[in-house]
């Protein structure tokens, strides 16, 4: 297989496969782990404060000589209805003391979220290679920074319009996010109507209109679906979900554990958790979220309020409570290294 092509040269690495950032789950050592194998390792820092920011490049940095890509959510935060958060917040609260969990009521006022546009000067100071994101799009004013600084750029797109919009600002590389892909969408063009396209069509739609280079994300668990993807014109794949469960992610055992015995229709798409579409495994939170039919406050109000469920669920090992995102194919997903799980996915797409 002739894995050198125009994603390779550009991002400087082997291979062009890129560890999908994953927030949460992703370590520095999983980015390391990937980039030393020759492909791109994603560290992702969405929301995340400046000083986290750059500690977390640091860890990576003292791991790997290699290029790696820093994942920002390019997004900015909305308002919010502050009678439907409120309502919202006695329902989780209510929902909480029921199951004796300790739920602290936080005023819309006392919130605080931190921004990409609080990241990009770490990312411009600590020169990183590759920048990729997704919920969005930055700034005209930070894009002409990054490439001024030598930053490649990666966008996601769920829809060719979102494609069509990233290369006209000049992001290098299109990562096609198909409906399969874990985690959230990072649809920024569609409001509520999300476009639910698979990869299997929206390869070939962005790649025949978008003189840009593509990446294939969701359901790559193996060298077969990476064939497919290479087949139908993506020039390289970013694969999430399959390294979930290697031994560098911070997934504890339990959520690994159920990620491996979920089925394929216990993987729904979901708002309930955080205010925006996110694919991941079924529970309880979701459910009894959906029968409230309360209105879910936008991304990212939700995740205060259930954040609580999060912690809890995870601590106890509680599938009811845990959130565990997670593409169509993830119980595909091994407990290997991550090295061993990247080596897997060359073998076997040589081998065919
Ligand atoms: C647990 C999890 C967390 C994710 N977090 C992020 C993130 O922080 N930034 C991002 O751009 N994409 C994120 N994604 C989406 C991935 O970039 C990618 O689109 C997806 O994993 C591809 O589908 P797959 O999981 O089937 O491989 C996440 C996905 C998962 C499964």
């Amino acid at each position: 297989m002739q894995w050198k092509n125009t994603v390779t040269d550009l991002l400087r690495i082997d291979y062009p496969i890129v560890q999908a950032p994953m927030l949460g789950v992703s370590t520095p050592e999983m980015v390391a782990a990937v980039s030393n194998a020759g492909g791109l390792g994603s560290l992702p820092v969405g929301g995340l404060s400046a000083t986290v920011v750059a500690d977390l490049i640091q860890k990576t940095r003292a791991l790997t000589h290699k290029p790696f890509a820093v994942n920002l959510f390019a997004h900015s935060i909305p308002a919010v209805n502050e009678q439907e958060y409120l309502d919202m917040q006695e329902f989780l609260y209510q929902f909480a003391i029921k199951r004796q969990l300790s739920f602290t009521k936080q005023p819309v006022s006392s919130l605080q979220f931190f921004t990409w546009e609080e990241q990009i000067d770490i990312l411009i100071n600590e020169k990183i290679p590759v920048v990729s994101f997704t919920f969005g799009i930055l700034s005209d004013e930070a894009i002409a920074r990054l490439k001024n600084n030598g930053t490649i750029l990666i966008g996601t797109a769920t829809s060719l319009k979102e494609a069509q919009l990233l290369a006209d600002k000049g992001i290098d590389i299109i990562t096609a996010q198909g409906i399969e892909a874990g985690g959230h969408r990072g649809t920024f063009l569609h409001d509520d109507e999300i476009p639910v396209i698979g990869l299997m069509s929206l390869i070939p739609e962005i790649v025949d209109a978008v003189k840009k280079p593509v990446l294939a994300a969701g359901g790559i668990m193996d060298g077969k679906a990476l064939r497919a993807a290479f087949l139908l014109g993506a020039k390289g794949v970013q694969a999430g979900s399959a390294f979930i469960a290697c031994n560098e992610s911070s997934a504890s055992p339990s959520h690994k554990k159920q990620l491996i015995n979920a089925t394929d229709t216990d993987i729904i798409l979901t708002k309930n958790i955080t205010g925006r579409w996110a694919r991941g495994i079924r529970n309880e939170i979701m459910r009894q979220v959906e029968q409230s039919a309360l209105t879910v406050p936008p991304y990212p109000y939700q995740i205060p309020l259930t954040i609580f469920a999060r912690n809890a669920g995870q601590k106890a090992g509680n599938e009811d409570l845990m959130v565990i995102w997670a593409g169509q194919s993830a119980f595909k997903a091994k407990t290997k290294s991550a090295e061993e799980i990247f080596a897997t996915l060359v073998q076997e797409a040589e081998a065919i």
